[in-house]
């Protein structure tokens, strides 16, 4: 028989700016189900990707001098290797760029304006660039501002399509407050009252200001509004009209869509009606989660509040930082995130709970028997509540994941860690340890615990899936005893298991060492300069300061631009992919000073072309008196794509 399917997808990024923790959570959130649900043994289809289009993308791309698709590739590429970095298993990406999606797109608008729900008319109306949103004046804010980002807002006047979604708006209502697509239940109520009962108008669906986007193609001046274009991605990337794939009728509907909360009006709105005007089945889930906050706002590039999660990854593991991010995200509301609140969870959590029950229990199966249990059991009344609440722990998170509660999910998780760890204490092992006559006890004492191990970390691993292999090792088990019929049931490793002694998992963080190093990531050098009033004048916050980001490099081929008399071309190998520099020290460097040499360059400036030449970074140098410039040359032991702080 085939597998059941579970189609799950995540929105789909805005290349404009480089990813945060706060773009993590629901990419991380959707990977942990996915993962849940591929143990369970569903044929998993997991979708994410970036949303390319539109005016804001075209806006930035002529700032700096390159094309749309220049400016958004490598950044692209920067959200790609952060689902690496994160260890996000998604099945498939999509790029509204793509030639299959464009196309998809092109044959939805058509068939909507052909099935007469689409019609050309006049917008006048309020447009947030930034949110690329359309807005009535009844829908600003106090100020007159979008309702969402609260920036100001553009008159915009213009020919444009216009989508029926006014005819939809009983239909939309039932729907939202009769189904249980829409979750947690409170955001039913938030779209009834803010958006349907005020009245739905037409939704504009075209504009022609702009060009970057997708052209309708009985109207080539109209590019397709970037939400419809968005959206389309989820059944686009299955193959809905298009030849690329053919997943559609396997996968569709989508048993689970994830956005954060401000975008659950077009996942809740927009899109179902969209649906229902097609014919196509509507899909079964909608979690709209809340925020990441920093300094109790919205962590966003726009308020500059924004945490790099590679520098995270890089100190702590990409385990801790998952286990952070959905551990403090309570169900529905926003989370907030700091240093402290990070490195505290990685501690008490990872390190103390589960580390320690972990390190605890091989150590003392190595010390009393030699690695090996003896067979010999004898149980004892409290081992009952352990082993009961063992084997009832899969099927009380099962159905936690399908809700996409995962934060109560790892609480849940956790009892049962907190649960092995009083055990230990109730039943000391270690005076057992000592007397002859009690080995068969300390047997099973030693068993319950890796067997409540074992439970554990098979229902970890969808969270924390590059630690939790390491320690099926360390406690004598295996893959296939992770497998989700074996987490059900209390007694699967062998009664004679071989437990192995092995890495610490979570080394315990410093706290106060840790906050001072990561603040000075964040603290500008200091300068010392003849004019440093001006630069009192100018002084800027740590966060603006934490956005350049500075690494170390290696030149490793160089030569002049030939249209040009300062510029030099470097190729720099940047600990990753690699990248173009172009700089202009021609006047004080030959080609053949450079290669080999190692320099600081500014990792995250945007991509610009010099005459001709793509330029991705700048490399540091500083005045050296009068028309004399040094490059900022570090030591050649320096491992490349390093951070500098
Ligand atoms: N391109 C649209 C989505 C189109 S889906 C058809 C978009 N992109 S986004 O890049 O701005 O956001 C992607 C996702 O990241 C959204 O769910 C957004 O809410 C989420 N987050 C961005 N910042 C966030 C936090 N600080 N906290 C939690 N999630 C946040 O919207």
């Amino acid at each position: 028989m085939d597998k059941k399917t579970y189609y799950i997808t995540t929105p789909i990024y805005y290349p404009s700016g480089n990813p945060h923790i706060g773009h993590c959570y629901t990419t991380v959130a959707c990977d942990t189900i996915a993962r849940f649900k591929r143990l369970e043994g569903f044929d998993v289809m997991f979708l994410t990707g970036t949303d390319e289009h539109g005016m804001k993308i075209e806006q930035k791309a002529k700032e700096t001098g390159v094309t749309p698709k220049e400016y958004v590739d490598p950044i692209v590429a920067n959200f790609k290797r952060l689902w690496e970095t994160v260890d996000i298993s998604y099945d498939r990406y999509i790029r509204t760029t793509d030639d299959y999606h464009v196309k998809s797109v092109q044959n939805i608008f058509k068939k909507l304006y052909d099935k007469g729900h689409i019609y050309k008319g006049e917008y006048t109306g309020k447009y947030c660039t930034p949110c690329e949103s359309f807005w009535t004046e009844s829908q600003l804010d106090e100020n007159g501002c979008c309702p969402d980002c609260h920036r100001p807002v553009t008159d915009a006047h213009e020919e444009a399509y216009f989508l029926k979604v006014s005819a939809y708006a009983d239909k939309i209502e039932k729907f939202l407050t009769e189904t249980d697509y829409l979750t947690p239940k409170s955001r039913v109520n938030e779209m009834v009252n803010n958006f349907i009962k005020p009245g739905l108008e037409d939704l504009c669906v075209s504009r022609t200001s702009f060009t970057w986007g997708i052209p309708v193609d009985f109207d080539p001046k109209h590019v397709v509004y970037v939400w419809v274009d968005a959206l389309s991605n989820y059944i686009s990337a299955l193959g809905y009209e298009n030849d690329a794939f053919d997943d559609f009728d396997k996968y569709w509907p989508a048993d689970m869509h994830m956005t954060a909360k401000e975008i659950v009006r077009f996942h809740s709105i927009v899109w179902i009606i969209m649906l229902m005007m097609l014919d196509i089945p509507l899909p079964k889930r909608l979690y709209g989660h809340g925020w990441i906050n920093f300094n109790g706002q919205k962590m966003a590039k726009s308020v500059g509040n924004v945490i790099d999660p590679f520098v995270l990854v890089e100190r702590y593991g990409s385990d801790a930082v998952r286990y952070q991010i959905l551990r403090d995200m309570p169900y529905g509301s926003d989370s907030n995130f700091s240093n402290e609140i990070m490195i505290n969870r990685i501690n008490s959590d990872l390190a103390n709970d589960l580390g320690n029950l972990v390190s605890r229990t091989v150590a003392m199966a190595d010390k009393y028997f030699g690695a090996t249990l003896p067979t010999e059991r004898e149980a004892e009344p409290i081992d009952e509540e352990l082993i009961s609440m063992a084997r009832a722990l899969r099927d009380t998170v099962a159905p936690l994941i399908d809700e996409a509660q995962l934060s109560k999910a790892l609480e849940e998780i956790f009892k049962v860690v907190t649960r092995a760890n009083k055990y230990i204490d109730e039943t000391a092992p270690w005076i057992l340890g000592k007397d002859e006559a009690k080995k068969a006890r300390l047997a099973s004492v030693l068993y319950n615990l890796l067997e409540t191990i074992r439970i554990c970390s098979g229902l970890l691993a969808p969270f924390m899936p590059k630690t939790m292999p390491k320690i099926w090792e360390q406690i004598g088990s295996t893959e296939s005893l992770a497998a989700f019929d074996t987490l059900g049931e209390f007694g699967k490793l062998p009664a004679d298991v071989t437990v192995h002694k092995g890495e610490v998992l979570f080394p315990r963080i410093d706290v106060d060492k840790e906050i001072d190093e990561l603040n000075a990531l964040l603290t500008p050098a200091k300068t010392i300069r003849e004019d440093e009033d001006l630069d009192k004048a100018n002084i800027i916050t740590i966060d603006k300061f934490a956005e350049v980001k500075l690494r170390s490099g290696e030149i490793t081929a160089c030569e002049k631009v030939a249209k040009s008399k300062k510029l030099l071309k470097l190729t720099v190998d940047d600990g990753r992919n690699g990248r173009q520099i172009v700089s202009g020290i021609a006047s004080w460097y030959k080609p053949e000073d450079l290669v080999g040499k190692k320099i600081v360059f500014v990792a995250n400036l945007q991509p610009a072309k010099l005459c001709g030449e793509i330029s991705e970074g700048m490399i540091l140098a500083c005045d050296a008196g009068e028309d004399d410039v040094r490059v900022l040359f570090l030591d050649a032991d320096v491992p490349n794509g390093s951070t500098i702080r």
